[in-house]
């Protein structure tokens, strides 16, 4: 089936199978490797992406119930999530760096709707991306001083 999304601004034209996710369209389609697929059953987070301003997991998004929306990879270069990059590498809010791609996506989604979010709002926004580098002091120093709140 035929499915019409933008992507990072750019409009695609896709022709998906029934099943098949968002994330493989991502990244063996359109060649956005920047989404990172870990679990692949909606645990860990790694491949949120933004969808019409909300984040999802694209690893449990079918590609075929995205017909006509807009998706944000971390490969899109707005200026709210240069700020979120930059913030990351001046907290040093990563070891491995594979589930960054997640994490600055569910950033961009919680500045985009919360500006100026608190420190629990923080918390619980990014509470569905998972770390396994423990480097989650760090990403909420990043996310706090990419609001503006500097620590
Ligand atoms: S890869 Fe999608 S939630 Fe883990
Ligand atoms: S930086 Fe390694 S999993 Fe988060």
């Amino acid at each position: 089936m035929q499915v019409s999304l933008e992507v990072n601004g750019s409009a695609h034209d896709v022709d998906v199978h029934p099943g098949e996710r968002l994330s493989t369209v991502l990244r063996d389609r359109l060649e956005l490797t920047g989404t990172k697929v870990s679990c692949g059953e909606g645990t860990c987070g790694s491949c949120t992406v933004v969808l019409d301003g909300r984040p999802v997991l694209s690893c449990l998004t079918l590609a075929a119930a995205c017909h006509g929306a807009s998706v944000r990879t971390v490969e899109w270069r707005g200026e709210t999530l240069e700020r979120l990059r930059d913030a990351f590498t001046a907290e040093d809010a990563f070891q491995c760096g594979f589930c960054t791609p997640g994490q600055l996506m569910s950033a961009l989604a919680l500045l985009e709707r919360t500006p100026a979010p608190s420190r629990d709002e923080i918390v619980a926004a990014m509470s569905g991306n998972l770390c396994r580098c423990g480097a989650y002091e760090g990403i909420a120093l990043a996310v706090a001083r990419a609001s503006g709140d500097a620590a």
